[in-house]
């Protein structure tokens, strides 16, 4: 046997799985060896139906034939070209197309690879511009509690996940955060945005007093955060958020990772608030998961702000050798032909009073203590075993799987998030996936 070959192809251990319990995993794999439209086929030949899009990223189905061939092509025709001094025509397409179904006054965009390089690409940009501008004090950055912006050290940093932060030290200094706006005790099974809860953002204020408006850059939440659990902003929240930001100068950021492309029934979650962000950061969706892209939209104010110096210096030192790769690029452009040909990013505000009523069905299944939604997304919140968080939610995973449903889960909460081609039929088909599970499970 040739000393290169140490193990047997199929062997599961060299694999470090990412956000994965991998002694369990390896234990009982669940392998996906297909995909079509709605559905994934696992290695034993079953249909398993989506109900997270991939990771909330493959909205507009799977191996979708636009941008199954626009990759082909691409990857023929020009694989890469240098991101740095250098350019190819697809990416500044790609750029004005983006630009085109942004909120208005987001001009610019910046390409990265992923979610947590937009985030940090927007941290740097914050930070960035104030300086800029001569007023390079403003270097705080504020997030929130419970807040996911990826898993780099900046979205670490501003995020409030405390498992995602424990374990890595003591982070970017000059950060701080804001509360929440979970409140079951008022919002619980609200449909919607919740009533209760607007005077939060006034938390900014109180930030703001105790470290001055001169020492900070930029706010970043996300318009409805997903990862911890789906936590919906209550009514007036980001308008105030806006308010305040504008008042003392600070920069607002959207983390539209998974609002962004149609997720809520709108193009963007900044569209579906009626807030625009200084800066709005996206990934997934752009292309539809099947090629890694980011895309950080920023103002014209902001890029202006970087244009000055002279003509040969680059005038932001950042970005990454697949900032706009072809492959991708081509990739995004299928999805937004295939968005736009479908109706996807506006199809949800059709689906989302059938989405609502039928998750709201489960109310008063065994365990389930909160139910919440908005667009395309959905949360139910299940009681925890007492001592054992996180299992009793874990356990309906592994059930919904084993008959055939795809759900997500965080601490004990089920997130749904299906791509948004899905029918009212196979919405039915999901929620009683989790009704069925919901009765089966400890
Ligand atoms: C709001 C938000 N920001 C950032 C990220 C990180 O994206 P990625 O996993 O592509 O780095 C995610 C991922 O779920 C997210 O939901």
């Amino acid at each position: 046997m040739s000393n290169r070959l140490k193990v047997t192809p199929n062997d599961l251990s060299a694999f470090w799985m990412p956000f994965t319990s991998n002694r369990q995993f390896k234990q009982a794999p669940r392998m996906m060896v297909s995909a079509k439209d709605m559905h994934y086929t696992t290695s034993d030949g079953r249909k398993i139906l989506d109900g997270t899009a991939g990771l909330w990223c493959v909205n507009a189905g799977h191996c979708r034939p636009k941008i199954t061939e626009a990759i082909q092509q691409q990857a023929a025709e020009l694989d890469y070209a240098p991101a740095f001094q250098m350019g190819h025509p697809i990416v500044f397409e790609l750029a004005n197309r983006l630009v085109d179904i942004a909120p208005k006054g987001m001009d610019h965009v910046f390409f990265t690879n992923s979610g947590s390089e937009s985030v940090e690409t927007a941290l740097k940009m914050a930070i960035g511009y104030h300086r800029a501008r001569g007023d390079g004090a403003r270097t705080r950055l504020i997030g929130r509690e419970r807040g996911y912006h990826g898993v780099n050290f900046g979205g670490i940093s501003v995020g409030g996940i405390s498992t995602n932060r424990k374990m890595f030290g003591t982070l970017l200094g000059g950060v701080d955060h804001m509360p929440h706006t979970h409140l079951p005790e008022k919002n619980a099974f609200t449909k919607g945005v919740p009533e209760h809860g607007a005077e939060l953002a006034n938390e900014l204020e109180r930030i703001v007093a105790l470290h001055d408006a001169s020492t900070i850059a930029a706010v970043i939440v996300e318009p409805v955060a997903g990862s911890t659990g789906v936590i919906l902003p209550p009514k007036g929240y980001l308008q105030k958020l806006r308010e305040i930001c504008t008042k003392h100068g600070i920069l607002l950021i959207f983390d539209e990772v998974i609002t962004g492309f149609g997720r809520l029934g709108t193009p963007f979650g900044a569209d579906y608030f009626g807030v625009t962000p200084d800066i709005m950061t996206t990934a997934k969706g752009v292309s539809n998961g099947v090629i890694p892209m980011g895309a950080v939209f920023v103002k014209k104010e902001i890029h202006d702000a970087f244009m000055t110096g002279p003509e040969h210096m680059i005038e932001f030192f950042h970005g990454y050798t697949y900032s706009g790769n072809p492959v991708a690029c081509a990739a995004a452009l299928g999805t937004l032909d295939t968005y736009k040909e479908e109706g996807l990013l506006t199809r949800g505000e059709e689906l989302a009073p059938y989405w609502e009523d039928a998750l709201h069905s489960l109310k008063g299944e065994p365990h389930v203590i909160d139910i919440r939604n908005i667009g395309l997304i959905g949360a139910i919140e299940l009681a925890p075993i007492p001592g054992q968080p996180t299992k009793r939610a874990f356990s309906a995973f592994l059930k919904a799987f084993e008959r055939g449903a795809l759900i997500r889960t965080t601490g004990d909460i089920i997130a749904l998030s299906p791509p948004l081609i899905i029918t009212k039929g196979q919405i039915n088909e999901l929620v009683d996936h989790v009704r069925e599970v919901l009765r089966m499970i400890d």
